[in-house]
């Protein structure tokens, strides 16, 4: 097998020059040839996708990943698949396993959280593999901070509150602390950030945005294990969350929702039930 940075190389530099004839030729949603890279959902089994559903139920190998995904959710639709974990498995690992498991002529699904597309390190996986001559492709999911928005019955984006949403994560093992730009989109004030993989790090990042001068008031929710029966959140401000998570003790598997969209607070009727609602077509795009 080609070493797997040497088949994610190449493939990058073929990208350069060659656009990939399949994103004019299939659409997302649609089954297709090869090992598909399926988002879970957020945990809760009834919020994978029913095309999700219907390839992880069809699959010989599900390869997962691990706490992240629902153990209900396997035992619900792939009880009998052979199971196995990423975590703690290598490129070098996991590669030849679904290769040789789908040159096999076996059915093969690859299980991220939420949505592959969001902190879910598929591209290096799907590149690896199709150098490999195995066809991959995406299906998507609920990503956890959509799960964390039902949970606090609110929207991310909220006429008068909130233009725009930061899907982000905070400084720490595997970004750089000029990396970390969570000061720079809370500092916009009309921005929803939804801070993955900062669980263990949510009191050391409040007190950074304290330190550079952000309203102690800002509104925090941290929605732990969002859409599992365990699911749990924890309110407060930039200033006290930090406190009472400590004091509820989580330290992974959190979505911290930073801004008013959290609390759902001073938000304006939208235009589109307003002085739009008779406007007639073709005016503009406005919200659903
Ligand atoms: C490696 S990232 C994967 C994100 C995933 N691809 C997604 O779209 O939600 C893991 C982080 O996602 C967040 N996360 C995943 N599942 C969650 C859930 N059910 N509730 C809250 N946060 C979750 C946590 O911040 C966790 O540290």
């Amino acid at each position: 097998m080609t070493d797997p940075q040497e088949a994610i190389d190449a493939t990058a530099a073929a990208r350069a020059t060659e656009r990939d004839p399949r994103i004019e030729e299939r659409t997302a949603g649609e089954v297709q040839e090869g090992i598909p890279f399926i988002g879970a959902g957020p945990g809760d089994p009834g919020l994978l996708t029913v095309t999700g559903r219907r390839l992880v139920e069809a699959a010989d190998l599900v390869v997962h990943a691990g706490s992240l995904v629902n153990s209900d959710l396997l035992e619900a639709y792939c009880a009998d698949a052979e199971q196995v974990s990423s975590v703690g498995r290598d490129l070098e690992e996991l590669v030849p396993l679904m290769r040789d498991t789908y040159e096999a002529g076996r059915t093969v699904a690859r299980l991220h959280s939420g949505d592959p597309a969001i902190y879910g390190a598929a591209v290096e996986q799907m590149d690896a593999l199709e150098h490999e001559g195995v066809p991959t492709y995406l299906v998507p999911g609920v990503t956890s901070a959509f799960a964390a928005s039902a949970t606090l019955r609110t929207q991310l984006t909220l006429n008068g509150v909130a233009n725009h949403v930061a899907f982000t994560r905070p400084q720490g093992k595997t970004l750089d602390p000029d990396d970390d730009h969570v000061g720079a989109f809370v500092g916009m004030g009309d921005v929803t950030t939804c801070l993955y993989l900062g669980t263990h790090a949510v009191g050391e990042t409040m007190d950074r945005l304290l330190a550079d001068g952000h309203d102690p008031e800002t509104p925090v929710a941290v929605v732990y294990h969002a859409s599992w029966p365990d699911e749990d959140v924890v309110e407060g401000t930039i200033e006290t969350i930090g406190e009472r998570l400590e004091t509820a003790g989580y330290r992974a598997s959190a979505m911290v929702v930073i801004g008013d969209a959290a609390r759902k607070a001073g938000y304006e009727r939208s235009y589109l039930y307003g002085d739009w609602a008779n406007r007639g077509p073709d005016e503009g795009e406005a919200d659903d």
